[in-house]
């Protein structure tokens, strides 16, 4: 999708169903933080919220889903199928369901392409003896999405998608998928922009969702002196700008916050101009290249400018991939 003149309030999936740009983002959120930031955010306004099994909250954003009295069918919820699921596709949504409280999610995602095996160690992130992740490298994953696919017809989903899939996975998936993900929801801001899977995922209808679009916690970003003269000539904050550069660049974007005034600055969007954009677009070819996000078993997933160089240094210092 090319750049519009103004961010969208809402993007079209492949589905027909409509999503709204602006979701909020729930990980990380610590326990007696979400209810009532998902409570807050429901009454300002938000209709979006982005949620996942493992982070182990789904039971109070379902509280806060409650308290808010907004009715389910003016929610567009997302929930995600955890690593250590990939071979129990239905029984993780299960579990996200119950514990939202509700009966179907718009929205399901694979986490990662990335199939843990459960052990004694943990059941969601387990490791081998020796410290390193309990990775499954054989699992195919073709047929996790089958078993996505099989959802659909259950009715407890409305759509299906992906998440944390570089051009190479998806064209592997291409070979055999029969439904088109709806969505892949990867990590985007102006230091990791991923053009070019931005392209292959326009062609083929799949809407890009933006996590960490403000650089997560301790982000980078933020104090970047480019950024802050758009948003000084804007006369609004960094963040406002990071939020607004997504669905202005054709991405849903998901900011998280737990404080009542950043969860309402948030819903805000401004229209950046071409010269913003241009400049917003071009920060990571100019050197500043950086993920924020970078969970070791997802190191060779095949992402551009991404993990060899950090997973390099990360085993120089003693990691475990
Ligand atoms: N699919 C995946 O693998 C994946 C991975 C990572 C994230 N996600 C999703 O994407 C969401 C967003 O990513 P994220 O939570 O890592 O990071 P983020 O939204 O980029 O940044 C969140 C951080 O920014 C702060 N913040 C929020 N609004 C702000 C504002 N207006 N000004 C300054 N600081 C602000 C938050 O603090 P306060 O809360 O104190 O405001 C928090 O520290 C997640 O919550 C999750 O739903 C998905």
């Amino acid at each position: 999708m090319p750049h519009v003149t103004q961010p969208p309030a809402s993007f079209q999936l492949n589905t027909g169903a409509s999503i709204p740009s602006v979701g909020l983002g729930t990980w990380q959120a610590k326990p007696g933080e979400v209810a009532s930031a998902v409570e807050h955010a429901l009454k300002s306004g938000y209709r979006h919220l982005d949620c996942a099994l493992i982070y182990q909250n789904e039971q109070e954003v379902g509280a806060g889903i409650k308290a808010s009295s907004v009715p389910r069918s003016e929610i567009f919820i997302t929930s995600k199928l955890w690593n250590t699921y990939h071979d129990k596709v239905e029984q993780c949504l299960d579990e996200s369901l119950a514990s939202l409280g509700v009966d179907y999610l718009d929205l399901y995602l694979i986490h990662w392409p990335v199939r843990l095996v459960p052990n004694e160690s943990s059941a969601l992130l387990p490791v081998n003896p020796d410290g390193s992740r309990a990775v499954d490298r054989d699992w195919d994953m073709s047929k996790t999405w089958a078993s996505m696919e099989a959802l659909l017809k259950t009715g407890k989903v409305k759509a299906v998608g992906v998440s944390n899939w570089s051009v190479a996975y998806l064209e592997k998936l291409e070979k055999t998928w029969t439904v088109v993900p709806a969505v892949n929801q990867v990590e985007l801001h102006p230091f990791n922009p991923q053009h070019k899977l931005k392209a292959w995922c326009d062609k083929r209808g799949i809407l890009l969702e933006a996590y960490c679009p403000l650089g997560s916690t301790n982000s980078p970003l933020l104090s970047d002196p480019e950024l802050n003269a758009i948003a000084d000539k804007h006369g609004v904050s960094p963040a406002t700008v990071l939020i607004s550069y997504q669905p202005q660049r054709g991405c849903v974007v998901l900011p998280k916050s737990v404080s009542a005034a950043r969860i309402e600055a948030n819903l805000h969007l401004i229209t950046l101009d071409a010269d913003d954009m241009d400049t917003l677009d071009g920060m990571a070819a100019k050197g500043k290249q950086q993920r924020v996000n970078t969970p070791l078993f997802g190191w060779d997933l095949g992402f551009e400018d991404w993990y060899p160089a950090q997973a390099k240094a990360m085993l120089a210092n003693g990691g475990y991939l």
